[in-house]
């Protein structure tokens, strides 16, 4: 029996073996590469499956490339880096990993929160230096503050129990509305302008796509209540880029935490600079960046709000299932 190919990339070297053990070896034959997919590799034209990560851009070259592909399995919850409709017009199935890590990113988003309510980054940078002064380190408590939480779907949801552990008055914008949960957690539905008003901490959950690119920008920015913190683990787009720099600069913001941001794709190119040509506008949006890393109160992390030990193994998991699942016509996370 001719055996399913199937192709991973971006995937750390020591991930391999947990997949082995998963998929069937008689039945599968796997590649795994640890850079990025490209358009060259020679693996593409014969994948039936490719499995990917978020920086991984499934477009209309790749699919394109992929004669044979019948599956594409994201390693994520987010699937914006794929062309669905497109794939949904060759037939191609996409598939992701809705649940590995509600409370991962949850803890996350609490982990940025406290860090700027604290002022942990800047203690830890003063103490390295043996300076144990507590001049300028005084925080603020969460008690009796409140969380605007945008989209309330599972990390949302999660983000909302840890701030009642802590007090919080919570309030939430989601197009999709669960009034028994509402009643269940203790949170308020308000809409978006109220939210910005409102709250002394915004924090983005809602997914990517038109219907939320640059869900905050120069028209409502104005809103948010001065002072407030913005935190960001789920994605770029949601705020635009001007809104958050203004936001920053003028005040609005107190603060910002963000686990995604304009250009995060581009870190590895960063280092290529001096070596290679490299477009205006991406050269636009590191700098941008390292402007941002100036300010004591924002605080940058590398797209790490998933990546424990336990929702790794969840990824893997689920991936695996996914891949197992759809060629048994067995239920699968299916995305179309
Ligand atoms: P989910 O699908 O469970 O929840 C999303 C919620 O947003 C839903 O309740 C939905 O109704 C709501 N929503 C959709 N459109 C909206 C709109 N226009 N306005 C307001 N609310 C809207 O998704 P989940 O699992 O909670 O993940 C949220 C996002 O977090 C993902 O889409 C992903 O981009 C990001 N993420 C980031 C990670 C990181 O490592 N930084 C890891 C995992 C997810």
């Amino acid at each position: 029996m001719k055996k399913i190919k199937v192709a991973f990339f971006s995937i750390p070297p020591k991930e391999k073996n947990y997949i082995k053990r998963r998929l069937d070896k008689n039945k599968f034959e796997l590649f795994f590469f640890k850079d990025e997919l490209a358009a060259d590799n020679p693996v593409i034209k014969d994948a039936d499956v490719i499995s990917v990560f978020i920086y991984d851009k499934v477009d209309r070259n790749i699919i394109d490339k992929a004669k044979k592909l019948k599956l594409i399995a994201t390693r994520s919850t987010g699937f914006n880096h794929i062309d669905t409709e497109y794939a949904r017009k060759k037939k191609i199935a996409v598939a992701n990993v809705p649940y590995y890590g509600e409370n991962t990113v949850a803890e996350h988003t609490f982990a940025l929160i406290l860090t700027l309510s604290r002022n942990i980054h800047k203690a830890y940078v003063r103490s390295q230096q043996s300076n144990f002064s507590l001049e300028g380190l005084r925080g603020f408590d969460l008690r009796g503050k409140t969380l605007g939480v945008i989209g309330a779907g599972s990390i949302g949801v999660h983000v909302m129990k840890i701030a009642k552990g802590f007090g919080m008055k919570v309030l939430a914008y989601d197009v999709k509305q669960n009034h028994i949960l509402e009643e269940l957690l203790d949170f308020k539905y308000v809409d978006l302008e109220t939210l910005l008003k409102s709250s002394d901490i915004i924090t983005l959950h809602c997914p990517y796509n038109k219907s939320t690119h640059h869900l905050i920008n120069m028209n409502n920015i104005e809103l948010v209540k001065k002072g407030a913190l913005f935190i960001n683990t789920a994605r770029s787009g949601l705020i635009e880029p001007r809104a958050l720099y203004y936001a920053i600069d003028k005040g609005i913001f107190g603060g910002a935490g963000l686990d995604v941001f304009e250009g995060e794709e581009l870190l590895k190119e960063e280092n290529q600079m001096l070596t290679k040509n490299v477009e205006l506008e991406k050269v636009d949006a590191i700098l941008k960046r390292n402007l941002l890393l100036r300010r004591e109160n924002v605080i940058l992390t590398p797209h790490m709000a998933f990546d424990s030990q336990e929702a790794i193994e969840r990824i893997l998991e689920t991936t695996a299932e996914n891949i197992s699942a759809f060629f048994e016509n067995r239920n699968y996370y299916k995305v179309i």
